[in-house]
């Protein structure tokens, strides 16, 4: 690594933290980091930036939802990206296996620190904590940089659809991927699965 790349590496502090709870100006922070993201051209799903009281709504939901855990990226302590893993729905039991990967961004300002690569790893080892099997996300085709950090992550491609979003009137590819993982079993506990059922 070159001098001057190592010193701007040692200039900034990064984390990963899973979040049950938005303390200080992390909410506010989030929600900077998705309108940055949206304004960027991916709004995982919205297509222009909502109210800010829309906007921490959604956030807000986020954490009350059982079946979904956020993750985040801090550069300096502040938020500047997520994730969230997914837990398929308590009726689903026949897919119980595979959790699901969304809302995945780094906000523009904040890339290439590592952060997204060490967002999915904390969600490869999160959901073997949890016992799944496997991690499906989708992705749009103009994602070019998410797309190449996925491949190499180790998710496969295993469908394209063709109308899978609409912006201004044209439709936009998507593709649908799956990576396969080990579950961690720990003794006495349940797998996925199981789980599943047991939420009822
Ligand atoms: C994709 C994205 C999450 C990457 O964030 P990031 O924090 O800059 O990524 P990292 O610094 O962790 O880099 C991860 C890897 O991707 C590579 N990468 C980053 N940008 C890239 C690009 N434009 N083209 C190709 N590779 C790229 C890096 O070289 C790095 O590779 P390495 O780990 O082998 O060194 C970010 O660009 C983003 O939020 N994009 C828009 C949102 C999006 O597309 N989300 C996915 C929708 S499902």
């Amino acid at each position: 690594m070159a001098a001057d790349t190592q010193a701007a590496e040692q200039a900034v502090s990064t984390s990963i933290e899973w979040l049950t709870r938005f303390g200080g100006t992390d909410l506010e922070d989030l929600c900077r980091a998705t309108e940055a993201a949206i304004q960027d051209g991916n709004g995982f799903g919205w297509l222009r930036v909502p109210p800010r009281d829309k906007l921490e709504s959604y956030w807000r939901g986020v954490l009350l939802v059982p079946d979904r855990q956020l993750v985040v990226a801090r550069l300096d302590g502040t938020v500047v990206g997520s994730a969230q893993l997914v837990r398929p729905p308590a009726n689903n039991e026949a897919q119980a296996f595979a959790a699901m990967v969304t809302t995945f961004f780094v906000a523009p300002w904040a890339r290439g620190h590592g952060l997204a690569r060490r967002l999915l790893t904390a969600i490869d080892q999160r959901a073997a904590e949890m016992g799944f099997e496997a991690i499906e996300l989708n992705v749009r085709d103009t994602q070019t940089a998410a797309i190449a950090l996925y491949e190499s992550h180790g998710y496969v491609r295993w469908a394209t659809k063709q109308k899978y979003a609409k912006a201004n009137g044209a439709f936009i590819v998507g593709h649908y991927y799956q990576k396969e993982i080990t579950p961690i079993v720990r003794e006495g506990a349940a797998p996925a699965t199981v789980s599943a059922m047991e939420r009822r």
